[in-house]
């Protein structure tokens, strides 16, 4: 055996940088991160004006995610990220090891808490536009319903809100959990758009931004009409 060949370290696999978020789905996640922080800002303000502006505001934003998550680009879409909940736990099998991030969009359990945060602000924006309860609180369809039911509804929007921050907590230690244990980092490409992948992986499709603004002005015309006239 020849003792005198030069060790050589090993060589990292080669990966190329791959969009897998596009910008209208970052900014979305964004902005309802800072929305969600001037709500609960603004309440405790008690700018009551302000903190209706601001669920409205998110209502539209998750009326232009629904959307987006049925004609939106690859990754958004519900189709391509919903899995079974057999998937989702098999996948949840292998949460404490560590090995290649070669994910592409949300895995298989991701999905169900995406879809399980989605639900919950949709819950607290719907339920805020009819609220109206004895205290001082009022959203902008509260005439439009009677009191006990007005009371019921502030009782879930009340709850739902704290519902909602249980599931931001675990949300936000999963993906601390990601980077410590597993050593993915998933806040740069949900920042940036980009993670580097291997070349056996496919690039997604990206649909055009002018469609998302569309679908975007649904959302607004939609909450408009729901807050002036139903
Ligand atoms: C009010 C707080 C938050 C809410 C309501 C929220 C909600 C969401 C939702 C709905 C998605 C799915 C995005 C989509 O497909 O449209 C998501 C994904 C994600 N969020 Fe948040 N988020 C919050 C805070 C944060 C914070 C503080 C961070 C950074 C530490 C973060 C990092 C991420 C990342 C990295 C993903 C992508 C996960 C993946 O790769 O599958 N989020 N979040």
């Amino acid at each position: 055996m020849n003792t005198d060949e030069p060790v050589r370290p090993p060589v990292p696999p080669v990966r190329r940088s791959v969009l897998v978020w596009d910008a209208p789905t970052r900014l979305f996640h964004w902005l309802v991160v800072a929305l969600v922080t001037a709500a609960y800002v603004t309440l405790k303000l008690n700018w009551i004006d302000w903190h209706v502006r601001v669920g409205e505001a998110l209502l539209a934003l998750l009326i232009f995610r629904l959307l987006w998550g049925c004609f939106g680009s690859e990754t958004a879409r519900f189709r391509r990220f919903l899995a079974s909940p057999a998937a989702a736990l098999g996948h949840l099998r292998h949460l404490f090891r560590r090995d290649d991030d070669t994910q592409v969009g949300h895995n298989a359990a991701g999905g169900w808490m995406v879809m399980l945060l989605l639900a919950l602000l949709l819950i607290e924006t719907l339920s805020g536009l009819y609220l109206n309860n004895d205290i001082a609180d009022e959203g902008p369809l509260s005439e439009w319903v009677p009191a006990w039911l007005a009371n019921a509804i502030a009782s879930v929007h009340a709850l739902g809100w704290d519902v909602l921050l249980a599931a931001v907590v675990v949300h936000v230690l999963v993906i601390a959990l990601y980077a410590v244990v597993k050593g993915h980092n998933l806040v740069r490409p949900m920042l940036t758009g980009y993670k580097p992948l291997p070349p056996s992986v496919a690039v997604p499709q990206q649909r055009p931004t002018w469609l998302a603004l569309v679908l975007l002005a649904v959302g607004a015309a939609v909450v408009t009409l729901l807050a002036t006239y139903l």
